[in-house]
């Protein structure tokens, strides 16, 4: 059995800032109701006149991740992409990735696990890395939300909080026993898989279907969220699957190093720190300043933690998602 390990971080986020006050003037929302309640002070959003989408964005931070990595290209022998606003409806934005970079025609794995998708994605590549069947595997999260929210008042309660970016990693063999990845833990929850939705289209939600059936109002093919039954929900499984993944390592609290949450409410990754007890150097957060990413948001938050040398050799790092499905998961990192 081989163990495998992150070799290469990137992250890439266009450069157009979309603040709380942009968005106040076209929406009834305030930086005040934003940074009280999610903790978000500005976004990024695609600027609509360049070449970005979601496979794109992909393909940048996956460049700077390749080049960290110092593996060729051309060695990729796997594509794992983790994203819930892919540019088509099918195929998945892998096989996009494969195109874009001139990789040989390796497999390409889409992951349809939004917030969790990117843990979910580190989990398939560690499998295929364990067995031996592949020796380098490129890791991608990329989400374009401004595309598909609702930007008016009707949508303010989800539309301010998402944000678009893309973070990406190779993972290959680990040369140290011990060090890279200890072990991943998933779990999923489909009972609660409208409460956090973009429900059509899809092949029971036809988009002439839902324009004749909603001419104005009720639309469901922007995304819904039950707020506060989605709070209430990712506080106890965040702090579940941390747990999980700590004792299955013999690992205490005491010997976490860096802790990255997915970013989805400042005010959740803060009930975390205070029920571990943890300072604020052991809690990577930077949702104030891109909002929620959704699948990139955990590399992209490990990306910079990495490039601020918050991350040290021999760190144990725990990256932790909740999300729509309901699905969550954890990943127990020595560094
Ligand atoms: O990444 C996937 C996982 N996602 C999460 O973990 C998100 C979990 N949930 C949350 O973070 C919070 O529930 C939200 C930030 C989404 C909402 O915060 P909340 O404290 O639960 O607010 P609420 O939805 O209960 O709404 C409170 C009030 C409502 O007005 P009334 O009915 O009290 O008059 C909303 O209409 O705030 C209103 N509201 C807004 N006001 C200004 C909702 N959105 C906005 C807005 N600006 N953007």
């Amino acid at each position: 059995m081989y163990q495998s390990k992150i070799k290469g971080l990137g992250k890439y986020v266009p450069d157009n800032i979309v603040t709380n006050e942009d968005l106040s003037k076209i929406m009834e929302t305030s930086d005040e109701w934003i940074v009280e309640r999610t903790g978000i002070k500005e976004r990024r959003h695609i600027d609509k006149k360049s070449d970005d989408t979601t496979a794109v964005m992909g393909k940048k931070a996956a460049m700077q991740a390749i080049e960290r990595s110092g593996v060729d290209k051309d060695d990729i022998d796997l594509i794992v992409f983790a994203t819930l606003s892919p540019d088509y409806y099918f195929p998945g934005c892998g096989v996009q990735i494969q195109d874009m970079l001139s990789i040989h025609t390796c497999p390409a794995i889409d992951v349809r696990n939004q917030c969790s998708g990117y843990v979910y994605a580190l989990s398939i590549a560690d499998q295929f890395i364990k067995t031996g069947m592949y020796k380098n595997i490129l890791v991608i999260g990329s989400e374009n939300h401004s595309g598909g929210l609702d930007m008016t008042t009707r949508g303010r309660s989800v539309s301010v909080i998402f944000g678009d970016g893309a973070g990406a990693a190779v993972v290959g063999r680990s040369e140290n026993e011990g060090q890279g990845i200890l072990s991943t833990h998933l779990h999923s929850q489909g009972e609660f898989a409208e409460e956090l939705a973009l429900i059509g289209p899809s092949t029971n939600h036809w988009v002439p279907e839902i324009i004749k059936e909603n001419p104005q109002e009720n639309i469901p093919y922007f995304p819904y969220m039950n707020g506060q039954l989605v709070f209430k929900n990712a506080v106890v499984r965040f702090s579940e699957v941390i747990m999980e993944g700590l004792q299955k390592n013999n690992l205490e609290v005491s010997d976490l190093d860096m802790l990255i949450p997915h970013q989805a409410n400042l005010r959740i990754a803060q009930f975390i720190q205070k029920k571990f007890k943890l300072n604020d150097d052991q809690v990577y957060n930077n949702i104030q300043r891109y909002g929620n990413t959704t699948a990139a948001s955990i590399p992209i938050a490990l990306t910079e933690a990495w490039e601020e040398g918050k991350i040290k050799e021999g760190d144990h790092v725990v990256l932790a998602a909740f999300g729509s499905g309901f699905t969550w998961a954890s990943a127990i990192l020595k560094w």
